[in-house]
C-alpha cells in the first residue's frame, strides 16, 4: 500500500495567474469569440475552404525554413524548447507554415483550401493589442497561381471584416515580385539606403545591408523619411508579376473592394512572393492597427520539401478585431440568454426531470442546486439572464402544474400544466426573438 497523498505547499499567489502577455477569455466575452469563429467558418466554408486542425507545436525547422531565420518572428520571438526526447520544438508563431507542412505531409489534391483557428505564440513586449499568445483566424489556398484566387482570398477577408460592421478599416495591397525581379529590386534598394545610411535608425544602420526590405516597414521616423523616395517594388516588377498585379486590381475593382496601394507593405515573413495585403484599423493605436494580413507564397511548399505549388492566404488577429469592434462600437458582447431557469423547492426530482426535458427539446435551461431557499434560487434565476423562471413547489407538484414567471418582461406569472411546459417555454423564446 502506498502512502496517502499529502497536499504540497500552497502555490505562491503571484504564480497563480496567466503568463505575461497571455489572457483568459471567459464568458460572456468568450461567447463573442465563438460567434466570430462560427461567422468566419460559415463564410469561408461557403467558398470551399475546409477546417484544418494542426498541432500547436511543430519541429522548429518548419518555422526556421518556412518563415525564415532572418525574420524577427523566428529570430527573436519564437518559443522553442527541447522536449523529453531532445527534439527541438517550437510553439506555432503563425498558421501558414503548419498548414503547408500538413499539405506536404498528406499531399491532398490541389487546389487545396483550408481554414483554421490557431492560438499563436510570439515572445513580444506585451501591450494593448500585442500579446505573447494571440488567436488567428485564417485560410490558405494551395495550387493555383491565378490572380483571381488572390481576389477571392482578399475579398473573403474584406467581407468578413465588413460584416462585423467595421468601417474604419483600410485594405492595403502591394506586390513583392518574385525570384526573377525581386533580387534586382532588393539590390537597388540596398544601394539607395547606403546613400541614406545616416538617416536610418541605429538598428537598421547596421542591418540594412543584410535585409534592406525591413527598413520599408520600420516605424522609426528616420527610416520612414529615408524610405520615402526609395525605389518601389511596383516600378521594378517583371512583366509576369506586373500582369498578376494588374489582374488582381481589376478583380478587386470589379467586386468594389476598396484598397490603397502601399509601396512599403513588405510584411515580416521571408516566404512572400507577389501579392501582399493588410487590413489597418483607423480606430485603434497605430502600432497595433493591423487587424490581419497575408499574401502569396509561391515557393513555400518547395521550401518545406513538397512539389512546386503556389499558395496564398491570410491570418486575422481575433483580439485586434475585437478591440477595433469596441473602438467603433460594433459587434458587441451579446450572449444568447438561457430560455428557462428551474426553481424547485420540493426536494424531489422535478428540477432533474424538467431541465432534462427542456434540454432534450433543444431549449437552453439551467437550475439551482443544493436545495436552497426559494428566495436564493430566484436570485440565481434573475442573475442567469433567463427569459423565464419555472417554479415548482409542493402545491404545483400536487396539481401537476408549473409556475411560469417572465424575468425580462413585466408580464404576470401564470400557472401552466406540466405537460404543456416545453411548448410554453418555446413560445416565450419565439416571442422574445420576434420582439428583439
Ligand atoms: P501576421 O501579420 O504576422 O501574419 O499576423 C496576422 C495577424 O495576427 C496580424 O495582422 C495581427 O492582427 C495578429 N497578430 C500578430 N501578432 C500578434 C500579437 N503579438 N498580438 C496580437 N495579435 C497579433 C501571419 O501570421 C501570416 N501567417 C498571415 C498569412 C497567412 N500569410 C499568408 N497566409
Amino acid at each position: 500500500m502506498g502512502e496517502a497523498p499529502t497536499a504540497g505547499p500552497a502555490a505562491r499567489p503571484d504564480t497563480v495567474r496567466t503568463p505575461k502577455g497571455m489572457h483568459d477569455v471567459l464568458w460572456p466575452e468568450s461567447d463573442r469569440w465563438q460567434r466570430l469563429i462560427d461567422r468566419f467558418a460559415l463564410l469561408v466554408e461557403g467558398a470551399g475552404y475546409g477546417l484544418a486542425i494542426t498541432p500547436i507545436l511543430e519541429h522548429v525547422g518548419i518555422f526556421d525554413r518556412g518563415i525564415g531565420q532572418g525574420s524577427e518572428i523566428v529570430g527573436k520571438e519564437m518559443y522553442t524548447f527541447a522536449d523529453r526526447d531532445g527534439q527541438v520544438m517550437a510553439l506555432r508563431p503563425e498558421g501558414t507554415a503548419s498548414i503547408v507542412r500538413a499539405f506536404v505531409q498528406h499531399h491532398p489534391v490541389p487546389p487545396w483550401k483550408a481554414w483554421y483557428w490557431a492560438p499563436s505564440f510570439r515572445h513580444e513586449n506585451p501591450q494593448q493589442g500585442r500579446y505573447r499568445q494571440h488567436f488567428q483566424l485564417g485560410l490558405e489556398a494551395l495550387g493555383p497561381s491565378d490572380a483571381d484566387l488572390d481576389v477571392e482570398v482578399i475579398s473573403l477577408a474584406f467581407e468578413f471584416i465588413a460584416s462585423l460592421g467595421l468601417h474604419q478599416v483600410t485594405l492595403k495591397v502591394n506586390s513583392m515580385g518574385d525570384e526573377t525581379c525581386r533580387p534586382g529590386y532588393v539590390e537597388s534598394l540596398r544601394q539607395y539606403l547606403a546613400e541614406h545610411e545616416d538617416e536610418l535608425s541605429d538598428a537598421h544602420r547596421t542591418s540594412f545591408k543584410e535585409n534592406p526590405l525591413r527598413v520599408l516597414d520600420c516605424k522609426d521616423p528616420g527610416c520612414q523619411s529615408a524610405s520615402e523616395s526609395a525605389p518601389r517594388f511596383l516600378d521594378n516588377l517583371c512583366e509576369p508579376c506586373m500582369a498578376h498585379f494588374t489582374r488582381l486590381r481589376a478583380g478587386l475593382d470589379a467586386l468594389d473592394v476598396p484598397y490603397q496601394i502601399d509601396h512599403r507593405l513588405v510584411r515580416g515573413f521571408d516566404y512572400y512572393t507577389r501579392t501582399t495585403f493588410e487590413f489597418a484599423s483607423g480606430a485603434i493605436e497605430a502600432a497595433q492597427n493591423a487587424l490581419g494580413g497575408g499574401g502569396r507564397y509561391n515557393g513555400l511548399v518547395e521550401m518545406l520539401g513538397g512539389p512546386p505549388t503556389p499558395g496564398i492566404g491570410f491570418g486575422l488577429g481575433v483580439e485586434r478585431i475585437l478591440i477595433a469592434c469596441d473602438a467603433e462600437g460594433v459587434y458587441p458582447i451579446d450572449p444568447t440568454p438561457l430560455h428557462a431557469y428551474v426553481v424547485d423547492v420540493t426536494g424531489g426530482e422535478s428540477a432533474v426531470l424538467l431541465t432534462s426535458e427542456l434540454r432534450r427539446a433543444g431549449l437552453r435551461a439551467d437550475r439551482a442546486f443544493d436545495g436552497r431557499s426559494m428566495k436564493s434560487q430566484m436570485k440565481s434565476a434573475d442573475r442567469s439572464g433567463a427569459l423565464v423562471a419555472l417554479l415548482v413547489g409542493p402545491k404545483e407538484l400536487a396539481e401537476g402544474t408549473v409556475v411560469l414567471r417572465p424575468l425580462r418582461q413585466d408580464d404576470e406569472q401564470r400557472s401552466v400544466a406540466r405537460a404543456d411546459i416545453v411548448a410554453e417555454v418555446r413560445r416565450a423564446a419565439a416571442e422574445s426573438i420576434a420582439s428583439s
